[in-house]
């Protein structure tokens, strides 16, 4: 199979599970912790697609903030400052999907570049990927927060290319979110869409990924020429 190909890893979502957040939640808001943690993914990614828009750049990390500040007045839920401050804490100690570690390592041994791609901060993402015990398999943090804009703004694909000197058709996305996966295919990347749920249904666009897996192993089996589930979305 394909060898030397750089793989820019979408972050939250595909290596980390925003969504674990329901765990510390569940000590501040109870029964409400999943849906909690649910809003405030969903809020915190649009907050970023709408100040990309609008060019009103602000970081991921205010764009977490707010959305936090969002939800917990939607939810009637009143957070004192502290117990706010411990959750954006906790956002940089989110745990990674159960494969991931071992299959960056297998990827890496195939010979591919492995970078992280992310609307995060660098610096955020650089401590929750060393928390997480993965910044040193990882080539390169490559953040939006160079250009103020967030993905899917093509800029930012375009972007990647450029820090890694490697060419679109070389450059992958692997994104477990389908937005993103419909934005790199736009700027012209190849993309992997990791569908960590069986029930996730892809945005029936007029792009569809190159490669579907159902995890990062399943990716790097795949890339080995082990096709193993993967498949293509049709
Ligand atoms: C990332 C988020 C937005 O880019 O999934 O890491």
């Amino acid at each position: 199979m394909e060898k030397g190909l750089v793989l820019g890893f979408d972050v939250y979502g595909t290596l980390v599970d925003p969504l674990a957040m329901a765990e510390p939640l569940r000590a501040l808001v109870g029964e409400q912790a999943e849906c909690f943690a649910d809003m405030w993914r969903r809020k915190q990614l649009e907050y970023a697609f709408r100040r990309g828009l609008m060019r009103r750049y602000l970081d991921f990390d205010t764009c977490t903030q707010q959305a936090l500040r969002y939800t917990q007045q939607v939810l009637c839920c009143d957070l004192p400052e502290s117990d706010q401050g411990r959750l954006l804490e906790a956002y940089l100690y989110l745990p990674l999907f159960p494969e991931v570690a071992a299959s960056l390592q297998a990827l890496a041994a195939q010979g591919h570049r492995l970078v992280a791609f992310t609307n995060g901060v660098e610096t955020s993402i650089r401590a929750l990927l060393a928390h997480a015990g993965v910044l040193a398999q990882l080539e390169d943090v490559v953040s939006v927060d160079d250009l103020r804009t967030f993905k899917p703004d093509p800029a930012v694909y375009a972007y990647l290319t450029q820090r890694t000197n490697c060419a679109p058709s070389q450059t992958w996305l692997v994104s477990s979110n389908a937005w993103d996966v419909v934005g790199a295919k736009a700027a012209g990347l190849r993309a992997v869409w990791v569908r960590r749920q069986a029930a996730a249904v892809f945005d029936p666009w007029e792009v569809e990924p190159d490669v579907v897996v159902s995890s990062l192993a399943e990716l790097a089996d795949w890339l080995a020429g082990r096709p193993n589930q993967a498949s293509h979305l049709s």
